[in-house]
């Protein structure tokens, strides 16, 4: 009997924080690869705040997912049986397989993994999609240069926290944004950020203005809401704010906007958002420097790990806003 695929699937668009009513679990037989595709076991899942979005109606960057559809998700798994020249049984390799125990593939998109630099699920965090939205945000929509003091939000997570220790490898001075104490000292003792603000204590301004009295040339912003109005106030002139993303409002029926951005003229600054996606074509040059700084220490990963199954995917999506997660949030089936 061939093995059995377990899915999941979107059953409804959720209104708020999805919840278990808004997924099925569904079953089928593993199928055999057709001529030109590989079957690849599934072993890890990336589970993204972008996910939220996915799961909407109307327009965005890509298609919604369909009602009844598997869940779309990054992952990382092993090659089990190939009908594709350039794909070997046994190959690890990454790629939007979905929410679900094995995939068919035609070899589009997927990457091969190598195993010798780093643990296979390094490639869904520092050197995978978080570790190059931060590469590409920082340096290329952002302009960090030497001397520069960057503000980053959501910085202990997964593209917070390369996005901070990139700025330092390039001379800035960095102050993180995070939610508790644990993750703030995360932040100065292990990646390095020269000052870290827990954005759940009052006065998030004020302590901004006491960190960068000069002001901030570069927000990488990650959440949106309160925090980004906050920063907003202490823009440098020519301050280049990033937004990278806004989970504080991902599950919001109605979108706060910013109310400060006036603070843009005052500061002649910018206000740019960035997709990765856009980068594909750069993502070699990008790889290159991530893993050479991995390779050299330079760039430390975390990964939050949760070991379950498939049926496990909806709680452990919460866990993103619920800021349970400490670097990339990773579903291990
Ligand atoms: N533009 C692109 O191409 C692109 C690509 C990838 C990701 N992104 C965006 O980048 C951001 C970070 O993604 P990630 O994968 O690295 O996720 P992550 O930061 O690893 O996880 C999400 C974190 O967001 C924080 N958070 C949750 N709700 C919040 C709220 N209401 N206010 C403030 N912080 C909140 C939590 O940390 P705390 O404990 O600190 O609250 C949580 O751990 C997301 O907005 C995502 O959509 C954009």
């Amino acid at each position: 009997m061939p093995p059995t695929n377990r899915q999941v699937r979107l059953a409804a668009r959720p209104s708020g924080l999805p919840r278990p009513a808004d997924w099925e679990f569904t079953s089928e037989p593993v199928p055999a690869p057709g001529p030109g595709e590989f079957v690849v076991a599934v072993s890890h899942l990336s589970i993204d705040p972008a996910m939220r979005g996915w799961m909407n109606a109307g327009r965005s960057y890509i298609a919604p997912v369909e009602i009844g559809a598997v869940m779309r998700a990054g992952g990382i798994g092993r090659v089990t049986a190939s009908e594709h020249p350039g794909f070997a049984v046994g190959d690890y390799v990454s790629g939007m397989f979905g929410v679900q125990e094995y995939a068919t593939s035609d070899g589009r998109g997927v990457l091969k993994l190598d195993t010798s630099l780093a643990e296979p699920t390094t490639y869904l965090g520092v050197l995978g999609m978080p570790g190059l939205t931060a590469y590409f945000a920082l340096l290329d929509t952002g302009k960090a240069k030497e001397g520069d003091t960057v503000v980053v939000s959501g910085a202990a997570g997964a593209v917070g926290s390369v996005a901070g220790q990139i700025a330092k490898i390039k001379g800035c001075r960095v102050i993180g944004i995070a939610g508790g104490p644990e993750k703030c000292r995360l932040l100065t003792e292990v990646f390095g950020f020269d000052a870290a603000i827990d954005y759940r204590l009052p006065h998030l301004r004020r302590t901004l203005r006491e960190l960068a009295p000069q002001g901030v040339d570069v927000y990488f912003d990650n959440v949106g809401g309160e925090i980004l109005d906050d920063v907003l106030t202490r823009l440098a002139r020519g301050a280049r704010v990033v937004i990278c993303g806004a989970i504080s409002q991902y599950n919001e029926s109605e979108v706060r906007g910013p109310a400060n951005y006036t603070m843009l003229l005052v500061a002649r600054a910018s206000m740019t958002g960035m997709l990765v996606f856009d980068y594909a074509d750069r993502y070699p040059e990008a790889m290159a420097e991530l893993a050479g700084w991995y390779r050299a220490g330079r760039l430390i990963s975390r990964e939050t790990v949760v070991t379950g199954s498939v049926e496990d995917f909806p709680e452990t999506l919460l866990k993103l806003f619920e800021g349970a997660n400490t670097g990339k949030l990773i579903l291990a089936i």
